[in-house]
């Protein structure tokens, strides 16, 4: 049977994971991927894979042909939604699409400047049935972009002062893209996606440390500094800008909040932090 569902970001951090529990389902797919033997190297060979890049519409045609379902990532280099998201999303609709899952962003009803605001609000004025699903933190954060701080000077560089976050398992977001795909979807659902508990980073510094049997330090920099050890590390401008901004939102406490909209979606408690530093220390070692 050819595939209803098509599959965007990966295969990055969720995208992949959505992969892996659609497989395991044997719900049958279509990923989109701009660089399809990248992903066929790091997904398999065992499913289809077609060219979908937000940036080439002669992309599109191809990608939605025969898709009811869309599991949508905003791409992070990605920031114009008129630009480089809205013509994507406009031109699935037209191909038949019915259905959006949006991997959205804790908060994101009252933040207006974050692109994930306008991608929410274009895809309820689209008509289209949708599930946003608004994840606090990702926990495999810390095992891609900080990995390799913590594997090779075993410190974690992140500027948030004492506050808590709600970290959540990219795995868990996976399990309820799912469940929005193929059990839930003629009805519209705006889903936060939290851990159970809230942990500062002295707290994941801890934990870190105790499955790695060596120590991990929080070294808590300013604002200031880690945005000068961003740009001197050669990390773009406006991406250093927005993820600054995350944390200093992160640091007035604004992603401390637990919800049970988990729980309540799949009937378990989501996958503890301890959980996660057992399942990836093999990020954070040498
Ligand atoms: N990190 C967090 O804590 C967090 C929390 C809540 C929400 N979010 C949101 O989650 C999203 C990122 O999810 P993620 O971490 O799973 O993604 P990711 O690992 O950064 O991967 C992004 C994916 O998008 C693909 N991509 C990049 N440019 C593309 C283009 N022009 N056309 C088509 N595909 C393209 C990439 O392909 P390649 O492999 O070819 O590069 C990759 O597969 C962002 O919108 C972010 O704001 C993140």
């Amino acid at each position: 049977m050819s595939p209803q569902i098509l599959i965007t970001g990966a295969p990055g951090n969720v995208g992949s994971e959505v992969v892996k529990a659609l497989q395991a389902k044997g719900i049958p797919f279509r990923v989109g991927a701009r660089d399809t033997q990248k992903a066929r190297q790091s997904l398999g060979d065992n499913m289809e894979i077609t060219r979908f890049d937000f940036l080439d519409r002669e992309t599109y045609d191809a990608s939605f042909a025969g898709i009811e379902r869309l599991f949508l990532v905003r791409p992070p280099a990605l920031s114009n939604v008129e630009r480089d998201i809205g013509p994507a999303i406009l031109a699935a609709i037209k191909a038949g699409v019915q259905q959006i899952v949006f991997l959205s962003l804790q908060g994101v009803e009252k933040n207006a400047i974050v692109p994930h605001h306008k991608i929410e609000r274009l895809i309820v004025e689209s008509g289209v049935h949708y599930t946003f699903l608004r994840a606090s933190f990702f926990m495999q954060n810390l095992s891609t972009t900080q990995a390799s701080e913590i594997r090779d000077h075993s410190e974690i560089a992140l500027p948030v002062g004492q506050a808590k976050t709600s970290f959540i398992d990219v795995r868990d977001i996976a399990a309820v893209s799912v469940y929005a795909l193929t059990e839930n979807y003629d009805e519209d659902h705006k889903y936060t996606l939290t851990g159970k508990e809230a942990l500062d980073y002295f707290q994941v510094s801890e934990k870190l440390s105790s499955v790695l049997f060596r120590t991990i330090r929080y070294t808590n920099p300013s604002i200031l500094h880690f945005v000068w050890k961003q740009l001197a590390s050669g990390r773009k401008l406006g991406y250093t800008l927005v993820v600054a901004g995350l944390y200093t939102l992160t640091r007035f406490g604004n992603a401390t909040s637990i919800t049970h909209d988990f729980e309540a979606v799949l009937g378990r408690e989501p996958i503890s932090f301890d959980q996660f530093a057992q399942d990836y220390r093999h990020c954070w070692q040498a």
